[in-house]
């Protein structure tokens, strides 16, 4: 059995996602404590705000998202610049957000009830895009660029959707049949991809990461030692740290950093460029 190992030096989140890996150090969120984390052996807060939904990298710092907008962080002088301003209904706010080959933004929202489809995936460029409605928690968003393809997640329809993707003008280009997730316990949240084209997707209620090839087989499980696994990226000197938030359950259990040794190397985390965006 593959188990993942705790990091010991990471608090416990009440919500702890989104990690990217930037220039050697792991970076994450807890959520609805509005905090981002680096940890690059010893953990610390970079920075707050109400409520950090999710976080990317790019050049100088990391862009990230609050209730309803996308700022950007700069790290040498912790100066922060409104990138997107958007409104969104009371009960609706930002969840995953991820960038594709290009570095062009996609970040979706949720009904913070968890109940309706109230929410929607958003192409971020030179202006917003709304490319999926319908959408009740938007998550696990990650791109193979060598099959032209995006996956994609709605946690609470335990799918994963796959659509073929247009990389030169950063679209949807058609729909492909779901990978049905509804035999694994849980929902399936954040996801992301190794160098063979292999999904690493967390299961939020289902102690676990599963590793499925791009058609959907099951390769193998990975154990963590929490309820309700978040998210996971690939990390490390050699790529092939993979490393896994998680989330308090309703216990208080839970919340802490993991990670785990893989055999293939992963995916960098992509970057948002700002040259795709004539607002900046
Ligand atoms: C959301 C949580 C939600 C979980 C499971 C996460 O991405 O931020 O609020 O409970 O997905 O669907
Ligand atoms: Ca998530």
């Amino acid at each position: 059995m593959m188990k993942a190992k705790i990091v010991s030096e990471s608090p416990q989140s009440k919500l702890g996602e989104s990690p990217v890996w930037k220039d050697g150090v792991l970076y994450y969120v807890d959520i609805l404590e509005g905090k981002i984390y680096s940890y690059d052996g010893n953990i610390k807060v970079l920075h707050s705000d109400s409520m950090i939904p999710f976080i990317v990298p790019c050049n100088d710092g990391l862009v990230f998202a609050t209730k309803d907008s996308i700022k950007h962080l700069i790290f040498k002088n912790d100066e922060v610049k409104m990138l997107f301003d958007m409104e969104f209904e009371p009960d609706i706010r930002f969840n995953d957000g991820k960038c594709d080959m290009k570095g062009v933004l996609f970040a979706g929202t949720m009904d913070m009830n968890e109940k309706e489809p109230l929410g929607s995936l958003y192409r971020l460029d030179d202006q917003v895009n709304r490319v999926l409605d319908d959408i009740t928690i938007s998550n696990g968003t990650i791109w193979d660029a060598d099959k032209k393809i995006m996956y994609y997640i709605d946690s609470p329809t335990r799918k994963i959707r796959v659509f073929d993707y247009d990389a030169g003008n950063s679209s949807i280009i058609g729909e492909r049949k779901s990978i049905d997730v509804s035999s694994f316990m849980g929902v399936p949240d954040g996801m992301t991809i190794d160098s063979l084209g292999n999904l690493y997707v967390a299961f939020h209620g289902g102690s676990c990461v599963v590793v499925f090839d791009g058609s959907g087989k099951v390769l193998r499980k990975i154990y963590v030692g929490a309820k309700n696994v978040d998210s996971c990226v690939f990390g490390g000197d050699d790529m092939k740290t993979l490393y896994i938030t998680t989330a308090m359950d309703e216990k208080g259990n839970g919340g802490h950093l993991y990670k785990i040794k893989n055999d293939v190397e992963g995916m960098p985390t992509a970057e948002f460029k700002f040259c795709n965006s004539k607002l900046i």
